[in-house]
């Protein structure tokens, strides 16, 4: 099979790129994020070719170690992985040695004596990936970890808004539903404010941070809206969020069917939005429950958009990270 090289069109990491390990996009800086889409751009001509190979990660070993269950983050990182020649394995905790006890520091140092340079890691507590960090050389890249955190999810959403607009400096963002438990809003908010975007997060008082308004010390600055209507006037990007069912449980929701009426991402709503205004999901969906089919499946959804770009941005995770390694 011959392959052409990648040197050609993307970018060199350096200087910009400070991280050994991904685990937010908090610490990101605005050229950080920049030398993320431009190297995505590279790696979208690299899967626009008949061969969507390049051996930039000949050699390396990418794992990905996931405690709950995905289907985007964990094959887009497995077929990235691939696209660019590297060794690619999976763990799903539930069907290993984790089942019998064996501890998550136990896990990333077995994966790294199996000769693993790269670590995607998933877990439903919050800061595990920063912990395992502290005891592998391997670089730790975090696919979401509890209500904290989803920076690749992140990067993926900005970029595929900036294919759309020239900019996001400016823009006007609405992020709808269940802030509370999303890593995917924490991590937007993070990168959204970076960019100079506006942020505007709407949903019912349970289901919104306690860390926002004046006990703000860990996100930044955002508008809150409890009303969908207000807070989709003149919105340029509107980001709606699963609604995890179980929270009717627990009593933070008086019903679906009330949550629905008043929170759900309707067309009549979406007209609210400035006329090109951009509608995005991480997925998975529940339609028509956060949102309409007819709006996740018309003309202003860029749902599978994100899927797709989920792949090249995570390419160029990887080959940023690899250069990194290399100094
Ligand atoms: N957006 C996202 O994280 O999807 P998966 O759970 O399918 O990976």
């Amino acid at each position: 099979m011959t392959t052409q090289p990648i040197k050609t069109v993307a970018p060199k990491p350096a200087p910009v790129w400070r991280h050994h390990h991904i685990l937010d996009v908090d610490d990101f800086s605005r050229e950080e994020i920049e030398l993320v889409f431009n190297t995505t751009q590279a790696m979208k001509e690299v899967l626009s070719r008949p061969i969507k190979r390049v051996p930039a990660l000949r050699g390396k070993t990418l794992i990905t170690l996931f405690y709950e269950p995905s289907t985007r983050t964990r094959l887009s990182f497995e077929l990235a992985a691939k696209n660019l020649g590297a060794d690619a394995a999976s763990l799903s905790a539930p069907a290993s040695s984790v089942t019998k006890g064996e501890s998550l520091i136990d896990t990333v140092s077995t994966l790294q004596a199996l000769g693993a340079d790269i670590i995607v890691m998933r877990h439903p507590h919050s800061g595990a990936p920063y912990i395992a960090a502290q005891y592998v050389k391997a670089s730790i890249i975090n696919a979401g970890d509890g209500w904290h955190a989803h920076p690749t999810q992140a990067l993926l959403d900005l970029y595929t808004i900036q294919e759309h607009k020239e900019s996001l400096k400016g823009l006007k963002a609405v992020i709808i539903g269940d802030i509370l438990h999303s890593r995917v809003a924490r991590s937007n908010i993070w990168g959204l404010t970076t960019m100079g975007a506006e942020v505007t997060l709407c949903g019912p008082p349970t289901l919104l941070p306690t860390e926002l308004g004046e006990q703000n010390h860990h996100l930044p600055p955002t508008n809150i809206e409890h009303d969908i209507e207000r807070a989709l006037d003149g919105a340029d990007v509107v980001m709606t969020l699963r609604l995890q069912l179980e929270r009717q449980q627990s009593g933070l929701l008086p019903s679906i069917r009330e949550y629905v009426q008043l929170y759900q991402l309707t067309e009549a709503r979406l007209s609210l939005a400035r006329p090109d205004a951009l509608v995005l999901h991480p997925g998975p969906v529940n339609e028509d429950i956060e949102i309409a089919s007819a709006v996740a499946h018309g003309p202003q959804s860029v749902i599978n958009e994100q899927v797709s770009n989920g792949v090249a941005v995570r390419m160029a995770l990887l080959y940023i990270l690899a250069g990194s390694q290399k100094q």
